[in-house]
């Protein structure tokens, strides 16, 4: 079992829209897990919506794990499936993200690119660090491709891997968002582009890993 927590301590820069969406993508492959950690269950709602879908997709599978603990939880996953956890959580970096981070091989802090969130994932990065925790940033929801990548020349200052490819800002992630889907399973070429471009994402995600 790979598990990979998507932490930021600043609200909407994209953990839910990536988790979802990396989770359908990893679940081409494999057997893909969530675990919805954010009281606001936006994660839970987009699982719930895709089981009103025909046919009902396969992955990922929602895994509950109220009334036990995330590291327990984890520690069975790993034991007894194979394949890939994506842990969602709150926008804050307390107690229950720094349990997501620990037993996470590698924590997916996305960032939009936008001055304030740019200058507020210094303070998620340190939090990490204390955790002595490996992270990986991902400039999402980019207008245009000269400020995601104005985006990364000043993402470049922390000692974080950068993914070299951003995700843009698209509609057809809210539709994806609204259907209970990925954008994988949708079509047109908006989500053709879309999921191109996650595919690339998850494969820098997935070496990134294999480096440790
Ligand atoms: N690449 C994108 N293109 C367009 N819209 C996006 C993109 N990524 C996220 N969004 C939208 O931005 C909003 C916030 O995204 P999301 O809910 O994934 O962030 P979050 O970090 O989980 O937020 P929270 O901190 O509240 O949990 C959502 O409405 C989502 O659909
Ligand atoms: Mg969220």
């Amino acid at each position: 079992m790979h598990i990979y927590a998507l932490i930021s301590q600043k609200g909407g820069t994209g953990k839910s829209t990536l988790a979802r969406q990396f989770a359908v993508l990893a679940g081409e492959a494999e057997p893909s897990l969530l675990i919805d950690r954010d009281p606001q269950r936006t994660t839970t709602k987009w699982w719930a919506r895709r089981q009103d879908l025909a046919p009902v997709p396969e992955r990922p599978d929602l895994v509950d794990v109220d009334g036990t603990s995330l590291t327990a939880a984890a520690a069975a996953l790993r034991r007894k499936s194979a394949g890939t956890l994506f842990i969602d959580t709150r926008p804050a970096v307390e107690e229950p993200e720094a349990e997501a981070a620990r037993i996470a091989d590698l924590v997916i802090v996305p960032v939009r690119p936008s001055p304030d969130d740019l200058e507020a994932v210094g303070e998620t990065l340190k939090i990490l660090r204390r955790l002595d925790k490996r992270a990986v940033l991902i400039v999402n929801a980019a207008k245009t491709a000269s400020r995601a990548t104005s985006a990364r020349a000043a993402l470049s200052r922390y000692p974080v891997p950068v993914c070299p490819i951003h995700v843009a800002d698209r509609t057809v992630y809210l539709d994806a968002s609204l259907e209970g889907r990925g954008v994988g399973e949708m079509r047109g070429a908006a989500a053709r582009e879309a999921w191109d471009e996650l595919r690339q994402v998850w494969t820098w995600i997935q070496e990134m890993k294999h480096e440790q």
